[in-house]
C-alpha cells in the first residue's frame, strides 16, 4: 500500500527538514522536492494529497527569484504557500512557535487534504520489501556490514525482502569494540541466517598501523585499507548486480539541494569499488535517524544495536593514541567495555550522547602490592551534544566514576591511573584523534 503524501518543496528556507519532520510525527509521510519538480514528477510519487511552498530568505539562486513550475497549479493537488507569495488564491500562511506550526500543518494535511494517518514502521517495511523485491528480481545485493545502526537495519531489511540473495561482508578492522564483531557474526549469521562473508583483518591493519603516530595519517590508513579489503572480496563474489548504502535521509539533505549549499559531502559506503558498475540499492533513504532506529526494531533488531552511541568509521584507532601497539589496543577495548557496562548500569546509557575511553602513548609511576609500577593511563570522556559540532561535558555520579575507576584498575592490564576529561568542545575535539 502506497501511503498518502505531502511534498515540500525546497524555496530556499532552512525549515523544510523541519515542517517535514513534524507533518511525519503527524502520521503521514512526506518528503523534500526540489522546487522545480514537474507535474510528471509529482504523479510519479503517486498519491501526493498536498503540497507546501516553503519559502524562506535564501530563495533567490544565481540571482533569479526562485519559481515553482506553473503547471503544478494544474494537478489539482491542495497546496499550502508559507512565506513565498503567490499570484494564485493558494493558502498563504506563517510559521509560528511550535504549536502554532504544528497547528497550521494539521489542519493542512489532515483537514484539507484528507490525509489518512498511514505512516507507521510496519506500513514503510512492507513497502520496501515489495520496493526491494521488483528493482532487484532474482539478483544479488552486496552490503558492507560494519554492525553500526544504519548498514544493519539495511541488512535486516533485505534479509526480509530477498533472503539469501544479499551477501553482507563484514571486515574486522580489529580496531572494534569489545565483542563487536562476534555480536555482527552471531545476530546475522546465526539468528538471521544471513549469506554473511566475515573477514577478519586484524592483522593486516595492525601491520599497516605499525608505528604510525600522525592522527591524520592513522585515518587515511585505516580509510584505504578497508576498501581494499572490501574490494578485494568484493572481486571474488560472482554475479553481483547490485550494492546496498545504509544512506539516510539526512546525509541527502546534507548533501546539498538545489538552494541549500552542501554542510558536507556524502559518502556513506567504505569501499565503493570504482571499476565495478553496481546499481544502488538504497531502501532507507527517505527515513530520518530515529525512524532508521524505530525501523530496526520494526524487523527485530536488538534494542543495543539500534541504539547505540556513535562510533567512529576508524575505531578504537582513533583512542589508542599514537602509534598502536596490541598492548594498550587491548587496554582501551577492555576499558571502554567497563565504561559501558556500569553505564548502561547506571542508565546513562539513556543519556549521554557519546561516552568512551582513550589510552594515550606516556606512563606514569604507581605502585601496586608494595611494588613500583609503571604503565599506562586510561582517560575516561562523556560528552552531549546536539550535533556534534560543540559538546560539553556530562556530569556525572561521583560514585559511578569511582566504581569505574576501580574496575578499570583491578581488570585491565599495564594500567595504573584513570583521568576524567573535563574539556568541552571547542576547544577541545570529543575523540583525541
Ligand atoms: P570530533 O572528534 O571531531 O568528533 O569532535 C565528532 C563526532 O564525529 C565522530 N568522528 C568520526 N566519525 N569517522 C567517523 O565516522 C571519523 O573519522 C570520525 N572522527 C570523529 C566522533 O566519534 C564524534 O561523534
Amino acid at each position: 500500500m502506497r501511503q498518502d503524501t505531502i511534498l515540500v518543496l525546497d524555496l530556499g528556507s532552512t525549515q523544510n527538514t523541519v515542517i517535514a519532520r513534524a507533518i511525519r510525527d503527524l502520521g503521514v509521510y512526506s518528503e523534500i522536492k526540489p522546487h522545480d519538480i514537474t507535474a510528471n514528477e509529482v504523479i510519479a510519487v503517486s498519491n501526493v494529497k498536498g503540497i507546501i511552498l516553503n519559502g524562506g530568505v535564501n530563495n533567490v539562486v544565481d540571482g533569479e527569484k526562485i519559481q515553482i513550475l506553473n503547471e503544478l497549479f494544474e494537478l489539482n493537488i491542495p497546496m499550502l504557500s508559507v512565506d513565498y507569495q503567490l499570484s494564485d488564491n493558494s493558502q498563504l500562511a506563517q510559521w509560528g512557535n511550535e504549536e502554532e506550526t504544528k497547528e497550521i500543518l494539521q489542519k493542512f494535511v489532515l483537514e484539507k487534504c484528507k490525509c489518512e494517518k498511514n505512516w507507521n514502521m510496519a506500513n514503510f517495511v512492507n513497502d520496501q520489501v515489495e520496493k526491494v523485491r521488483n528493482q532487484v528480481g532474482d539478483k544479488k545485493v552486496l552490503l558492507a556490514l560494519s554492525g553500526g545502526v544504519d548498514s544493519s537495519v539495511v541488512a535486516a531489511l533485505l534479509i526480509k525482502a530477498i533472503g539469501k540473495q544479499l551477501v553482507c561482508v563484514h571486515v574486522n578492522h580489529g580496531l572494534m569494540r569489545k565483542n563487536e564483531s562476534e555480536s555482527v557474526v552471531e545476530i546475522f549469521r546465526n539468528q538471521l541466517d544471513a549469506n554473511l562473508v566475515y573477514v577478519d583483518a586484524s592483522e593486516r591493519f595492525l601491520t599497516k598501523l605499525a608505528g604510525v603516530s600522525e592522527p591524520e595519517k592513522k585515518r587515511k590508513i585505516i580509510g584505504e585499507e578497508f576498501i581494499r579489503v572490501f574490494d578485494e572480496e568484493a572481486t571474488k563474489l560472482e554475479g553481483i548486480d547490485y550494492l546496498a548504502q545504509g544512506t539516510i535521509y539526512p546525509d541527502i539533505i546534507e548533501s546539498g539541494t538545489k538552494t541549500v549549499k552542501a554542510v558536507k559531502s556524502h559518502h556513506n559506503v567504505g569501499g565503493l569499488p570504482e571499476d565495478m558498475q553496481f546499481e544502488l540499492v538504497e531502501p532507507l533513504y527517505q527515513l530520518f535517524k530515529d525512524e532508521v532506529r524505530a525501523c530496526g526494531i520494526e524487523l527485530g533488531l536488538p534494542g543495543d544495536m539500534v541504539y547505540r552511541q556513535p562510533f567512529p568509521g576508524p575505531g578504537l584507532g582513533v583512542r589508542c593514541l599514537g602509534a598502536i601497539t596490541k598492548e594498550r589496543l587491548e587496554a582501551v577495548r577492555e576499558s571502554d567495555a567497563i565504561l559501558r557496562e556500569e553505564f548502561a548500569i547506571a542508565g546513562l546509557d539513556k543519556t549521554v550522547w557519546q561516552y568512551f575511553t582513550v589510552v594515550p602513548e606516556f606512563k606514569s609511576v604507581g605502585v601496586r602490592n608494595h611494588l613500583r609500577t609503571y604503565e599506562y593511563p586510561v582517560i575516561l570522556r562523556a560528552v552531549n551534544t546536539v550535533d556534534a559540532m560543540s559538546a560539553i561535558i556530562e556530569e556525572i555520579d561521583w560514585k559511578v566514576l569511582l566504581k569505574i575507576t576501580d574496575r578499570i584498575l583491578a581488570e585491565v592490564k599495564n594500567v595504573n591511573r584513570v583521568c576524567y576529561d573535563l574539556s568541552p568542545k571547542p576547544d577541545a575535539t570529543i575523540e583525541w584523534e
